[in-house]
């Protein structure tokens, strides 16, 4: 019987509790379900691409058929090699519709035999984003319940990691 392999791509910086809940819903539907990190030289990123996948294997260790990897350069060439037959994306209100429409159109026109699956994540999440995450931290706010424990841990080191050194070098 065919299996049905599916990418779920995004930057993931950081992995928060709505992506975790597309994986999980992801990982029900699809045989296998690949969570690809996108390597972006041009952008960046608050985690380095191997926090990035450490944090996301470390969280999705407990669905069997869900594995993490990371990619660059086009999407539909990752697809073709890894011989997937879908890329999942998760749509929390009209306004992300537009931005996935086009790119789910744009990769069609790269390669019409790759689907687009679009699934929402749970309500609780729908406002929620990485980037906004980062806001509220970095402002002082409470991003409890919106990252996994391991996530909010891993952003206080951070910022307390670059805090030492900055009174470090003060102190030169
Ligand atoms: O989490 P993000 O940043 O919304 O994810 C965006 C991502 C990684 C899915 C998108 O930027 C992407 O697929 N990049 C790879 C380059 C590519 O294929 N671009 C053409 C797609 S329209």
């Amino acid at each position: 019987m065919k299996k049905v392999i599916a990418i779920y791509p995004g930057s993931f910086d950081p992995l928060t509790n709505g992506h975790l809940d597309l994986i999980e819903r992801g990982s029900k539907i699809f045989d296998q379900l690949i969570v690809a990190v996108l390597r972006n030289p041009e952008k960046a990123p608050l985690f380095s691409l191997a926090e990035r996948k450490e944090m996301l294997e470390s969280m999705t260790q407990r669905f069997g058929n869900v594995r993490v990897e990371s990619f660059s350069g086009l999407l539909v060439d990752y697809a073709r090699r890894k011989r997937a037959h879908a890329v999942l994306r998760g749509i929390r209100a009209i306004s992300d519709y537009e931005y996935e429409l086009q790119m789910a159109l744009m990769n069609r026109k790269l390669d019409p035999r790759l689907e687009t699956v679009f699934m929402m994540p749970a309500e609780a999440y729908s406002y929620l984003s990485s980037r906004l995450v980062k806001e509220v931290f970095h402002a002082g706010g409470s991003v409890r319940g919106l990252v996994p424990k391991m996530v909010e841990q891993r952003l206080h080191s951070k910022v307390n990691g670059k805090a030492k050194r900055a009174k470090t070098a003060k102190k030169k």
